[in-house]
């Protein structure tokens, strides 16, 4: 099993920024800032350990049921984010890619992610990939709507639909599927990510709150992954 040690693609659902916060005394939004100020440093460290692949959940097709105040602040965190992503992006060698659905988002956002993915479609070393206004879903939906449109247009036949061709039409596509879900700050839930992906991730969950996520807490994760059996399907051997 030695080949499986270090996981392929590593996905996270970064939660607990406002218990965080809570605990604190701090207003929510502090725990989003130090959340966001975490996220710079989770892709350093999941280069340094050599994981080629890493998707973030980091605003989800639900959050807008959140307080105005509360989604204004987040988004204003994502732009000041993506901006200086650019350089992330250069230091670490890393390829961004947002996925979700982003004609939700203001113009200019919009402008600023396709330049971030334009400008860094080149970097090798890390693929990673945010998910804003992401919802497993949502995502589904728009990948069967894109291919009815496909049969309509005589581009494909509906018999030829498998799933190699869907995955085709995730905003995840061409991108292997997570072997590591990591969900932080207690919740056992998938909440809307990956749900096609991720049918056979290993499920780490920590009561450690996002902000609070750092190497240690990455690499006891890795360790923990290292340690599973990830023959499935068939027989399991033993020894
Ligand atoms: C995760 O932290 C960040 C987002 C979902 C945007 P939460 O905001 O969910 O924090 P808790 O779970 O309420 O503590
Ligand atoms: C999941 O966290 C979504 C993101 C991390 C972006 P939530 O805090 O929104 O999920 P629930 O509400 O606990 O399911
Ligand atoms: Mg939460």
């Amino acid at each position: 099993m030695e080949e499986n040690r270090i996981p392929r693609h590593v996905a996270v659902i970064l939660d607990g920024n406002g218990r965080w916060a809570k605990a604190k005394g701090l207003p929510r939004t502090f725990g989003h800032l130090k959340g966001c100020t975490n996220l710079e440093s989770l892709c350093d460290d999941v280069k340094e350990l050599g994981i080629p692949y890493l998707t973030v959940y980091a605003f989800s097709t639900e959050n807008w049921k959140r307080s105005r105040h509360e989604v204004e602040w987040l988004m204003k965190l994502f732009r000041n984010y993506l901006r200086r992503c650019k350089k992330i992006a250069e230091r670490n060698d890393m390829r961004v890619s947002v996925i979700g659905d982003i004609s939700a988002f203001d113009e200019d956002m919009q402008k600023i992610i396709r330049d971030l993915e334009e400008f860094s479609r080149g970097f090798k070393t890390l693929y990673f990939q945010l998910a804003l206004n992401y919802g497993s879903r949502d995502e589904m939906l728009r990948a069967i709507r894109g291919f009815a449109e496909d049969v309509k247009d005589g581009k494909r036949l509906p018999g030829e639909l498998d799933e190699e061709l869907f995955s085709d039409y995730l905003d995840t596509r061409g991108v292997p599927d997570p072997d590591l879900m990591i969900r932080t700050s207690g919740e056992q839930r998938l909440s809307n990510f990956l749900m096609w992906q991720m049918a056979y991730a290993e499920f780490y969950f920590t009561d450690v709150a996002w902000p609070d996520f750092d190497m240690a807490e990455l690499k006891k994760a890795v360790d923990w992954f290292g340690n599973r059996e990830r023959r499935y399907g068939g027989v399991k051997e033993k020894g």
